[in-house]
């Protein structure tokens, strides 16, 4: 099964990866590269269809910066804006983002109004609700990239500590993206083991907190910008789930409609994705202290939606 044409908006570090990887794994017929920069997703589009006759695949990549060759897409995985600095909070890229975000989901629902938008630009809870409200579309087709990437840099660490294979680690991180995401211990296993028999409270505390700041980590190694071929993984991990309709339960942020006593915002959840996009949000249960730090990550998500509405009402 694959898609009839995926579309990646934003051709920079993420979004060339992420359609390197739709192509390699010929998920879709036909895979759009669309960036405003004068030639680069031609350039990036050509080069990577080159590499098909040695990959061996079969999806047509090509880029371009307008939209009217997306028409009728079925998945835009939307990587536009600007990236992190070292010393620059998520939180900082707000207004730009949020300008380019309103741009591109109009132009998506224009030429493609029933396809379904995988959002990654930062800051990532706030920018799905930006895409939402520009796009007109129901929650059922925006969903955020975060948790499937959170819960990769948790499971890969804690692999390394283990020293186990990545394959048996079973790990859920809800929230928002960001520093206040809440890597839940309590459903974390190896090969259905409980993570709490193998490993001491305190060792475990460590790995959260790596993966609480695993962006950051990241941005400080490479000082001109910040990590791309997990988030791109992990994007593309959800646009398949979605093509190939696997129903797949995997954490994405979701627009929150009563479930887990949160309303009318994006956050971290644990979300079925089948071929209607987000298919259900499961619910799972929480002790005191995971449900009181993702209402702390709620009150985060929010309180950014608000900075953005001062910044655009002061102009
Ligand atoms: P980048 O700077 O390499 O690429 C961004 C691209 O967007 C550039 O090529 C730029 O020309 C393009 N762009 C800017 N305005 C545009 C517009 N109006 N229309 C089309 N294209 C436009 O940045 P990178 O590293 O690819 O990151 C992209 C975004 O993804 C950033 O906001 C970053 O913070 C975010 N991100 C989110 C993650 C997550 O977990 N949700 C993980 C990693 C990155
Ligand atoms: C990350 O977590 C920057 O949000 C991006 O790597």
């Amino acid at each position: 099964m694959s898609a009839k044409k995926i579309t990646v908006v934003g051709a920079g570090h993420v979004g060339a990866t992420c359609s390197q990887l739709l192509s390699q794994k010929e998920l879709a017929k036909e895979v759009i590269l669309v960036d405003i920069a004068d030639g680069i997703p031609q350039g990036k589009g050509l080069d990577q269809w080159e590499s098909a006759p040695i990959e061996g695949f079969d999806s047509r990549v090509s880029g371009a910066n307008e939209y009217e060759s997306s028409a009728g897409a079925d998945i835009f995985i939307v990587t536009a804006g600007i990236a992190r600095k070292p010393g620059m909070s998520r939180d900082d890229l707000l207004k730009t983002n949020a300008n380019v975000i309103r741009s591109v989901s109009k132009e998506i629902a224009r030429v493609a109004p029933d396809s379904i938008i995988i959002m990654v630009t930062n800051p990532l809870d706030v920018m799905a609700q930006v895409a939402m409200e520009a796009s007109g579309f129901p929650r059922e087709r925006v969903i955020g990239m975060a948790g499937v990437l959170d819960t990769a840099r948790y499971r890969s660490f804690i692999a390394l500590e283990l020293d186990v294979s990545i394959e048996d680690i079973q790990a859920l991180v809800l929230g928002g993206h960001g520093d206040t995401m809440v890597p839940l211990a309590s459903y974390t296993s190896v090969s259905g083991i409980p993570l709490t028999q193998l490993l001491e409270q305190d060792r475990i505390d460590a790995l959260v907190e790596r993966t609480r700041k695993g962006g950051g980590e990241i941005v400080a190694y490479l000082k001109t910008g910040s990590a791309y071929y997990a988030p791109a993984a992990a994007a593309v991990q959800m646009a398949e789930a979605i093509v190939k309709d696997k129903r797949r339960i995997l954490p994405c942020a979701a627009w929150l409609q009563g479930e887990y006593g949160f309303n009318d915002l994006f956050l971290g959840v644990p979300c079925m994705l089948g071929e209607n996009g987000l298919e259900r949000i499961l619910e799972v249960e929480l002790d005191a202290d995971e449900q009181a730090a993702l209402a702390t990550s709620a009150d985060h998500v929010k309180s950014t939606v608000e900075a953005l509405k001062a910044i655009e009402a002061g102009g």
